[in-house]
């Protein structure tokens, strides 16, 4: 008996001792005030449609001028008028730019520099633009992985490398880069979608760590499933083993996916994600990415563990569903 009360108590005197160390290593850690929309200059790429319109509108309705990015000029049109319908005040604006953001850097900073003559330095920028193709990997296009890189990874160091020296100036602002739950884990047809999303992270993990210092966060938001025009067409070619495997998560209205980006890119927080799956990921992939709160750092202490003996069920099921798909057709081939 007192051999296990001693246990007990040693038990919890080295839980207190490494409860105190965790909270003097993260204590320093001031979380960023957040950033008043109101009157704010945010650029949206992708501000046209699916997420990145609910992010403008809904950055719209905290306040701010907003400029869409984007190429189809009858689409953006489109979607100023929209947004224009939810203002708080008579002063704000809603300006559009059609360009390519993946192709050429130059041109792409003298577009945004225009846009920052008219509305003022951009206060947050949102990069949404973005383009998914679904396909097994020997069937996927080599140029169709060069494309997607570029829209999905380039078209998002462009617009930022455009803004990020005026921001430093300030020393104030928010860039957002938006990647998906696909940037998190890879899924099967994802092969070329999924590296690009990838990608976005290594960069604001490198980006955070050099902007800090002049009060600029960064946010990395990873939406899962989202019922977008872009979501409608890329499920008409989707492979049934990728649609099985998605189930796993539900689908999301843009407008809750917006509101949930927006609220974290004013608190400054490197993470964004949505719903009870999101959470659970974005603790399982936190690695060793910023933390902005002290009560965040003790979640992933406490939770990483648990979630990956979780993600163990999830991993053997996705096999499975492969498994059986790929039985499936062999059969049918044999019959046809
Ligand atoms: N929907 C989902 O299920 C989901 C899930 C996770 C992550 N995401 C990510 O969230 C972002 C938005 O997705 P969404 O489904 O809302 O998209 P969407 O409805 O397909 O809209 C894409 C937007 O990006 C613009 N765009 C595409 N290529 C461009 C380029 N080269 N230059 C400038 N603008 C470009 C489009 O306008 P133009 O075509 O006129 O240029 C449009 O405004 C994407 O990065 C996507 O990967 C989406
Ligand atoms: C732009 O979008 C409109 C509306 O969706 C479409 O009718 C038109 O063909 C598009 N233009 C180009 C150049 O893709």
């Amino acid at each position: 008996m007192p051999g296990a009360v001693l246990l007990v108590v040693a038990t919890g005197a080295a839980l207190i001792v490494a409860f105190l160390l965790l909270f003097c290593i993260v204590a320093p850690l001031t979380s960023p005030k957040p950033l008043a929309l109101s009157g704010a200059h945010v650029m949206v790429t992708g501000g046209s449609s699916g997420i990145g319109k609910s992010i403008a509108i809904e950055c719209f309705k905290q306040g701010a001028f907003i400029t869409l990015i984007a190429r189809n000029e009858s689409r953006l049109l489109e979607a100023k008028k929209e947004i224009e319908k939810f203002s708080v005040n008579d002063k704000q604006v809603v300006h559009f730019i059609s360009v390519d953001i993946s192709k050429d850097c130059a041109h792409v900073a003298k577009v945004l520099k225009q846009a920052q003559e008219k509305l003022g330095p951009v206060d947050m920028l949102v990069n949404c633009a973005g383009t998914s193709v679904n396909g097994k990997f020997e069937d996927i296009d080599g140029s169709k992985f060069e494309q997607l890189m570029a829209v999905n990874y380039l078209g998002s160091v462009y617009p930022t490398h455009a803004v990020i020296t005026t921001m430093k100036e300030r020393r104030m602002g928010r860039i957002v880069f938006v990647s998906s739950q696909a940037g998190q884990i890879g899924v099967f047809g994802y092969s070329a979608y999924s590296a690009t999303k990838f990608a976005l992270r290594g960069l604001a993990e490198a980006l955070q760590m050099e902007v800090k210092p002049y009060n600029i966060y960064i946010t990395v938001a990873y939406p899962p499933d989202t019922d977008t025009p872009g979501y409608a067409e890329e499920s008409q070619t989707k492979l049934l083993e990728t649609k099985l495997i998605s189930e796993a998560s539900s689908i999301c209205h843009p407008d809750h996916v917006a509101r949930i980006i927006v609220k974290d890119a004013i608190q400054g927080k490197f993470f964004s994600s949505v719903g009870a799956d999101g959470h659970m990921l974005a603790i399982l992939t936190s690695g060793m990415s910023p933390v902005s709160s002290i009560a965040e750092a003790l979640e992933g202490v406490i939770f990483m563990g648990f979630f990956r003996f979780i993600s163990l069920y999830f991993i053997a099921s996705f096999d499975s569903i492969v498994r059986r798909c790929m039985v499936q057709k062999e059969k049918s081939e044999k019959t046809d």
